[in-house]
C-alpha cells in the first residue's frame, strides 16, 4: 500500500529512534507538509474548539507548525522531538516568524522518558506520531499519555493513516490505523468527546484523516 510518506527503512520496533534520527540527518523528511494540519485549523478557528487554558505538547513535532498554530495566550506550547535536527529547524520557523519564545518552546526529548512538569499538559496534539510508532508500542503511548495528562485536558488526535481493509498493519512506519487502535491505547483513562470523519486533510491524505478529541478523566 503506498503513504504518503515512506521510510524506506525495516528495522525492529527496538531501532525506530535510530531511523527517525537518520531520516532527520539525511534530510529525508517527506512526510513534512510545510503547515499546519487542515484538520487541526479547522477544529479550532471554524468549529470553535475550546482548548484548555495552560501548557501543551505536540510529541513528534518535527519542523513545528502546529505547535505554532495551538500557541495562544493562555495556552503555552512545547513541541517535543527525538531529532536535535527537527528541534533547531523548528525554532528556526519560529524565530523567523516573530514568536516569542515564551508562547512555544521545542525541546529535543524522547515523549517516552522526560520529566513532565507538575500538573502535567492540558492539552496534546498528536499528528503522525501514533502511525510512526512500531505497533507494539502503542500500550505505551496511550499509558505515557495518561501519564503526562491533567485530569480535563484535551488529546486532541489526528488519526492518520486510516487502514480500509486488512492491509498489513506491521508495515512501515506510517503504521496503519483505525479507530480501535486509538481506543485500545487510550483504555479507560480517556474518554471520545469528539470525532469528525468529514474533517478536512492534506491534499495528499484526503480519506486518510479523521479528527479526534478525548478527555483525560
Ligand atoms: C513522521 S514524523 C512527523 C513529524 C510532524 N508531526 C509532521 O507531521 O511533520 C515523526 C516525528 O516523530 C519524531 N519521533 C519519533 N519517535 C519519537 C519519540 N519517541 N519521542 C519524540 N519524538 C519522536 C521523529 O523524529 C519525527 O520527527
Amino acid at each position: 500500500m503506498a503513504h504518503s510518506f515512506n521510510v524506506s527503512d525495516r528495522v525492529a520496533a527496538g531501532d525506530y529512534n535510530e531511523i527517525w534520527h537518520r531520516c532527520w540527518s539525511e534530510s529525508r523528511t517527506a512526510w513534512d507538509r510545510g503547515e499546519v494540519s487542515p484538520a487541526l485549523r479547522q477544529l479550532i478557528d471554524e468549529k470553535g474548539w475550546e482548548l484548555p487554558s495552560g501548557v501543551g505538547i505536540v510529541p513528534g513535532c518535527g519542523r513545528g507548525y502546529d505547535a505554532m498554530f495551538l500557541a495562544r495566550p493562555g495556552l503555552r506550547m512545547v513541541g517535543a522531538d527525538l531529532s536535535s535536527l527537527a528541534v533547531d529547524a523548528a525554532t528556526a520557523i519560529r524565530d523567523e516568524r516573530g514568536i516569542p519564545a515564551d508562547q512555544v518552546e521545542f525541546a529535543t526529548l524522547d515523549f517516552f522518558d522526560f520529566a513532565v512538569p507538575e500538573g502535567g499538559y492540558q492539552v496534546a496534539y498528536d499528528y503522525t506520531f501514533f502511525c510512526a510508532l512500531h505497533p507494539s508500542m502503542r500500550a505505551a503511548w496511550g499509558a505515557r499519555y495518561a501519564e503526562i495528562m491533567a485530569p480535563g485536558a484535551h488529546l486532541i488526535a489526528l488519526m492518520f493513516p486510516l487502514a480500509k481493509d486488512d492491509a498489513d498493519r506491521e508495515r512501515g512506519p506510517p503504521f496503519l490505523v483505525c479507530e480501535d487502535d486509538y481506543r485500545r491505547a487510550l483504555g479507560d483513562c480517556f474518554e471520545l468527546i469528539h470525532i469528525d470523519p468529514s474533517c478536512k486533510a492534506h491534499d495528499t491524505r484526503v480519506g486518510q484523516e479523521v479528527i479526534t478529541v478525548w478527555r483525560r478523566k
